[in-house]
């Protein structure tokens, strides 16, 4: 695998590089981020991952000083998982004055969910992925379903801008016990890692019931936070919601997600399962 820190440097190396996958991520590599890499290289010739910790995505209050740096085990995962490619800049490659241009996603894509808990968040999101994507010049890019927010913003930003990128959606890697991978499962103690599948079971609990033809989704998401709140947790939502644009079902609509965020201890942990209403 080569290791480049410099956009210069990868962009050489990309010249003749064929059909390129890209799978950016901030790092800490588990075996969520492992399978988007091995699903990557289904798709193209050359696969190109990234490690950069994206300061503009992060709220003054939240954890980008202590989000965990990990990069010599991560090269050796990426290495092991067979990427081609990594692009690892530092700050000042990435942003060598402060990034006064930015990419505003639709406030009704972003006002909501995951974005209402997190101003901003979206916005430096969208606007490092463009970067990326226009340093990279990928002809596709992976993101994981776990992030589900995050990967709505970005498709409607390829729509929009008419990128020339195919976004594959990657299936959310879990532990045995159903807990999502995350970067931030390590800030869990080990009496709040063994509550933490309680979200996962909350969401089959709901899906199943959709599935089963319950159809007052107020009760079924209002059940699930007081579930959570009972059990230590500060919920920020339990929502049901259409796949394409993430706003509330109307009736009929088949395609649906369930998403939830809640804070156990001091982690805020979110997960999301797909639903068929259909
Ligand atoms: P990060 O949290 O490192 O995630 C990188 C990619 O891995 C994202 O597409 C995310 O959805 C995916 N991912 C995380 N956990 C997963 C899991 N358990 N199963 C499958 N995929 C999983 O998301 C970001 O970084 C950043 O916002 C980024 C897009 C890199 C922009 O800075």
């Amino acid at each position: 695998m080569h290791i480049h820190h410099t956009i210069d440097g990868l962009r050489q190396a990309l010249a003749e590089a064929g059909r390129i996958v890209f799978v950016p991520t901030m790092g800490n590599l588990h075996a969520g981020h492992i399978g988007l890499m091995e699903q990557a290289r289904a798709h193209g010739d050359c696969v190109v991952a990234s490690i950069f910790v994206n300061r503009l995505q992060f709220g003054p209050s939240e954890d980008f000083d202590k989000y965990p740096r990990t990069f010599r085990d991560d090269c050796a995962k990426l290495e092991a998982a067979g990427v081609d490619h990594l692009f690892a800049p530092d700050e000042g490659e990435m942003y060598p004055s402060p990034q006064t241009y930015h990419v505003d996603p639709a406030p009704a894509h972003v006002d909501m969910l995951d974005g209402a808990a997190r101003p901003g968040h979206f916005r430096g999101v969208a606007t490092v992925v463009l970067k990326l994507f226009s340093i990279v010049r990928p002809q596709v890019a992976v993101f994981g379903k776990k992030d589900y927010q995050q990967l709505m913003v970005i498709s409607n930003m390829v729509r929009e801008f008419a990128l020339p990128i195919d976004i594959v959606r990657g299936e959310t890697a879990r532990a045995e016990d159903g807990l999502a991978l995350s970067s931030r499962n390590g800030y869990l103690s080990a009496a709040e890692r063994a509550e933490a599948p309680r979200m996962y079971r909350q969401l089959t609990r709901i899906r199943d019931a959709v599935q089963a033809g319950e159809r007052d989704y107020l009760k079924l998401e209002t059940f699930a936070v007081a579930e959570l709140a009972a059990h230590g947790w500060q919920p920020d939502y339990v929502s049901i919601r259409r796949r394409a644009d993430l706003l509330a079902p109307r009736h009929g609509d088949g395609e649906l997600v369930v998403l939830a965020a809640a804070r156990l201890g001091r982690t805020r942990l979110i997960d999301n399962l797909e639903v068929n209403a259909g």
